[in-house]
């Protein structure tokens, strides 16, 4: 089968790594102008004007995507010509955090409090009703914490209106989570579903550093409950293919973030860590093969390579040290690689996890949630 992706960067070179096992091919649709992927046979439009999309699909049985920020019209248009999955209505919502928000409040998700604003007046109203601290992000576009800001005084709201420079935001309140989570599911065009443990995430400055599967200290009732709710994402959206959502933890129970229509970095440590990892599930969900198991196999953690690649040889000499690399070019805030141990226990895993960080300058220090 010829697998096309949307998209050409480090999560299109996983899927492939993990296709290529199943005698899948794979060409690459890159609207950047500056495809990292290194494998397969990638198509350039910068700008995404359609340019070299007929041979593009010419080349290609079934389209998915790596990236949700996607035109939809460029979307639809590759829908009518070839089968897109996960499809365009998925893109269209998870593209919109006012969107996916509505989704969840439709279906009875519980999320922060928000308001959707298109006006500094509306901003203002916002924040005068929800009280600070809020979190105001752009509705498109955002992604590692871009276009956002934190805001702790209603005096600030102005300059964080002209800073963010977008249209349409939404507001909402600081949620004061004891941990975030993530819980990656799959759906496959028959309708079989799968769900990998839940995962908790450590973010710097925006950006994930660290994953932990399964996250430490959940209770069944609260991985019942992480399952529910994206099983019943899945089902609105029709979804086929990997679907994650991201939550807070907090006293009151899960709340939902936002959710991503794709294999997600949140993930990675499926690739050692489990059977069969989110890239080859996401495969098998679209191409309709059975699905793989997603049971973590002993506690794993992803450690991101942010920025700089740091000491490589370092972290080639340390015998349970899995390396990443993405044949990008180092550049403050670009995620670069990133590398996977596994241990039998959460206290190894810790020891594990700081010697990798130490091999990579700026990464914060690792601290189990229990200590925090
Ligand atoms: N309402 C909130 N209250 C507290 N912290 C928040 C809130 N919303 C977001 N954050 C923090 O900011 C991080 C990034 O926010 P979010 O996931 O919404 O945006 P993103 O830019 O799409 O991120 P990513 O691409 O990493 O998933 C969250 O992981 C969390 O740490
Ligand atoms: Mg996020």
């Amino acid at each position: 089968m010829k697998i096309g992706v949307l998209g050409a960067g480090q999560l299109g070179r996983m899927l492939a790594l993990a296709g290529l096992p199943l005698e899948m091919q794979f060409s690459f649709y890159d609207t950047s102008g500056a495809p990292s992927v290194g494998i397969g046979n990638v198509f350039i439009d910068q700008g995404g004007t359609g340019k070299d999309l007929d041979s593009f699909l010419a080349d290609v049985d079934i389209v998915t995507s790596e990236f949700e920020h996607i035109p939809l019209d460029l979307a639809r248009k590759i829908e009518s010509r070839k089968m897109l999955l996960p499809s365009s209505e998925s893109t269209r919502v998870c593209q919109n955090r006012g969107e996916e928000k509505r989704l969840f409040t439709k279906l009875g998700i519980p999320t922060p409090k928000y308001h959707l604003v298109d006006s500094l007046a509306a901003f203002e109203s916002a924040v005068e009703q929800l009280g600070c601290p809020v979190v105001a992000k752009t509705v498109t576009d955002g992604y590692d914490g871009k276009g956002q800001a934190v805001i702790r005084d209603p005096a600030d709201v102005a300059s964080a209106w002209n800073r963010i420079g977008n249209t349409q935001l939404i507001v909402e309140k600081f949620v004061n989570f004891s941990r975030e989570l993530s819980i990656i599911a799959v759906r496959s065009k028959s309708g079989q579903l799968a769900f990998y443990p839940l995962t908790e995430n450590t973010h710097h400055e925006g950006i994930l550093r660290y994953s932990v599967a399964p996250a430490p200290r959940i209770s069944p009732e609260l991985d019942k409950q992480a399952q529910c709710y994206i099983g019943e994402l899945l089902e609105a959206l029709n979804h086929v293919g990997i679907l994650t959502l991201e939550l807070f933890e907090t006293e009151q129970g899960l709340l939902a973030n936002e959710m991503a229509p794709r294999v997600h970095n949140s993930g990675h440590w499926s690739i050692e860590g489990a059977n069969c990892s989110q890239f080859e599930n996401h495969l098998r969900a679209i191409a309709d093969l059975p699905l793989g198991d997603c049971q973590a196999q002993q506690p794993t953690c992803m450690i991101n390579i942010i920025s700089e690649k740091g000491d490589i040889q370092g972290l080639l000499r340390l015998p349970y040290a899995h390396i990443h690399l993405y044949g990008k070019d180092e550049r403050k805030g670009r995620k670069l690689g990133h590398v996977t141990v596994q241990a039998d226990s959460y206290k190894e895993l810790t020891w594990r996890i700081r010697n990798v960080a130490a091999h990579l300058p700026g990464s914060p220090e690792y601290h189990p949630t229990e200590n925090r």
